[in-house]
């Protein structure tokens, strides 16, 4: 078995070779302290220089604007589907959801306990292989936001375009964040949990406008609450702190490829690779249709359950690791994030020709 393998897993996931290996060193010794990363204090200059660093590259690469606060929290990207209503929708106010898959129906149940919420579209009845575009819903005017996740990862779809709204927009990104460009202005808030395309678990980056965090009620529990985290620059308790080291290794490695945009070339590039591979034959079914596909989870089926279970066998035997797709729709599913080698990718659609002249439906 060599060291490393293409590990296709949809999250924790592969993170880029250069930063585990400097990892590796500052877990042992950060900057000749003779103290490991992960046991010096949150409050130390050393952990300070990192935490302004992350932010400061996550800004200059989302062209995140100056009335936006960045936070690092816990309690993963799950958190955020009920922290969402309990900080912005108290006293009875309203907003809408579109429901693209487990991840927003999640939100909307969170939500659902905490406020009143309209779900304007949901695709469930087609197993989720579709997100809609913005006239196939109507948002509820009294709403005070529209709320989206912008890549399915169990189903392998995505918004090829963000929705349009002349409501503030709110988005789960978890699964794509920083894999292409967009305008953050016309958000109100934007999270991911960053074990796919920005670290490792453990830590939930939140994006907020400003002025929201002025309306978040003083009665929610402190810890819940946007404004006590805001207002002590995520220290108001002990932060995840090799999460976020990692998360400013991630990002300086980043802005080294090129930024968002060039990331989203090469993204583009190698998604395309794996759909023309799906397309050119009826052996392997895509399961998104095609306008809602995604560039971070590739989501496919063979002809048969047997065949599937052998295919992802084969593949894990020759390097391709982690082609299982979620329990929930079965099948297959690649999951291909900043971090994957293309060459990863390659050698996928090599196999997948291979495979399927070896096994005839
Ligand atoms: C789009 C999306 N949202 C939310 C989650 C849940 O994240 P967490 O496990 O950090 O709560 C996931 C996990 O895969 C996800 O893909």
């Amino acid at each position: 078995m060599p060291e490393r393998v293409y590990n296709f897993s949809p999250g924790p996931a592969t993170l880029p070779y250069e930063v585990l290996q400097q990892a590796s060193k500052d877990v042992i010794n950060f900057k000749d302290s003779g103290i490991g990363l992960i046991e010096i204090s949150h409050r130390s200059k050393e952990f300070m220089a990192v935490i302004e660093e992350a932010e400061s590259l996550l800004r200059e690469l989302m062209e995140i604007p100056d009335n936006y606060k960045v936070l690092f929290l816990q309690g993963g990207a799950s958190s955020q589907f009920f922290m969402i209503p309990m900080n912005l929708l108290a006293g009875g106010k309203k907003a809408t959801y579109l429901n693209t898959g487990t991840w927003s129906k999640k939100s909307i149940k969170e939500a659902q306990a905490l406020a009143d919420i309209h779900v304007a579209y949901s695709s469930e009845e087609k197993s989720f292989n579709r997100v809609p575009t913005d006239d196939e819903y109507t948002v509820d005017p009294d709403s005070e936001y529209l709320y989206f996740v912008s890549n399915n990862t169990i189903y392998g779809t995505q918004y090829a375009e963000m929705p349009k709204s002349d409501k503030m927009l709110i988005s789960d990104m978890s699964s794509d964040i920083l894999s292409r460009t967009f305008d953050v202005s016309k958000f109100g808030l934007i999270f991911a949990g960053a074990q796919k395309n920005l670290g490792p678990a453990g830590v939930t980056l939140v994006i907020i406008r400003e002025d929201l965090i002025d309306t978040v009620p003083s009665d929610i529990p402190t810890m819940l609450s946007y404004k006590t985290h805001a207002d002590k620059d995520s220290m108001f308790n002990t932060p995840p702190t090799f999460p976020i080291y990692i998360v400013g290794e991630v990002l300086k490695w980043l802005k080294d490829k090129g930024g968002v945009a060039e990331m989203e070339k090469i993204n583009r590039e190698k998604a395309g690779l794996l759909y023309d591979a799906i397309d050119a034959t009826d052996y392997y079914r895509g399961h998104a249709e095609k306008e809602s596909r995604s560039i971070m989870n590739v989501s496919f089926n063979l002809p048969t359950a047997e065949l599937e279970q052998k295919f992802i066998a084969e593949a894990a035997a020759i390097g391709l690791s982690g082609l299982k797709g979620h329990r929930s729709i079965g099948g297959c599913r690649a999951s291909i994030y900043n971090a994957f080698p293309r060459e990863g990718v390659v050698k996928l659609v090599a196999f997948m020709k291979e495979f399927e002249a070896a096994n005839p439906a």
